[in-house]
């Protein structure tokens, strides 16, 4: 499973893409406004420090100018990935966009109807909002599990489920367990993949044996490998 950073923050991108863990990102309209930065500007950034798809959502409403913006967002960097909304006019966009080689994401997925139109679209990603389910009283991971089972069953369908609205890492790991393609998380999710503590207490107490033994590694004098 990849993972995306769902973020405008280009320090939390350098300092995550850093990890050698991060594939990709994606943005909306709320990340890059909390960015204060300009959208193509911040856009440009993120695609050239993270090599793999990074999402820009278009902003209009109506097909035609998603098409228009798509384009000029595609011509940004070679890694932009072309983010349009589950609507009819989205969606005719998407297989415009598509059709022009132009890969998409589309966003705002709350059903497995909608997950179906997606992929018939010719979406490179649709992106269920995992988060947002769980905010309404309904269990977003179950609409992972529906959407994984209907595309394993459609092998026409080559889109990829990019879980969102991510906002732990129980929604990771179930992601992950159920074959999703890709998971997107805020900064902080990530770092909480890493934290256990007992990882903690263990290295803690490594460290205070090793400190006992008066050692030092000689790194300064490695020898190359010995031939197996
Ligand atoms: C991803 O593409 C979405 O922008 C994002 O995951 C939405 O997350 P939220 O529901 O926490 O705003």
């Amino acid at each position: 499973m990849r993972f995306f950073i769902d973020t405008a923050d280009l320090d939390e991108i350098r300092t995550l893409a850093a990890t050698g863990l991060i594939d990709g990102a994606t943005t909306n309209p709320s990340l890059v406004a909390r960015s204060g930065r300009r959208f193509e500007d911040v856009i440009a950034e993120i695609c050239a420090i993270l090599p793999g798809p990074v999402s820009a959502e278009v902003t209009a409403l109506d097909a035609p100018t998603m098409v228009a913006e798509g384009r000029y967002l595609a011509r940004i960097a070679t890694n932009v990935t072309v983010k349009v909304p589950l609507t009819p006019d989205g969606l005719k966009a998407c297989r415009e966009l598509s059709g022009d080689g132009i890969p998409v994401n589309v966003t705002l997925c709350f059903s497995a109807g909608q997950a179906i139109l997606a992929a018939k679209a010719g979406a490179t990603f649709v992106s269920p909002f995992v988060g947002r389910l769980d905010d309404i009283g309904l269990n977003g991971m179950d609409l992972i599990r529906d959407i994984c089972a209907i595309y394993r069953a459609q092998p026409a369908f080559k889109t990829e489920v990019l879980v969102a609205s991510v906002r732990g890492v129980n929604h990771v790991i179930e992601a992950a367990r159920l074959g999703a393609h890709v998971a997107t998380m805020p900064p902080a999710v990530v770092r909480a993949l890493y934290a256990h503590p007992l990882t903690d207490k263990g290295l803690a107490a490594f460290m205070a044996d090793w400190e006992k033994t008066g050692q030092k590694l000689d790194v300064g004098n490695s020898k190359p490998r010995a031939a197996e």
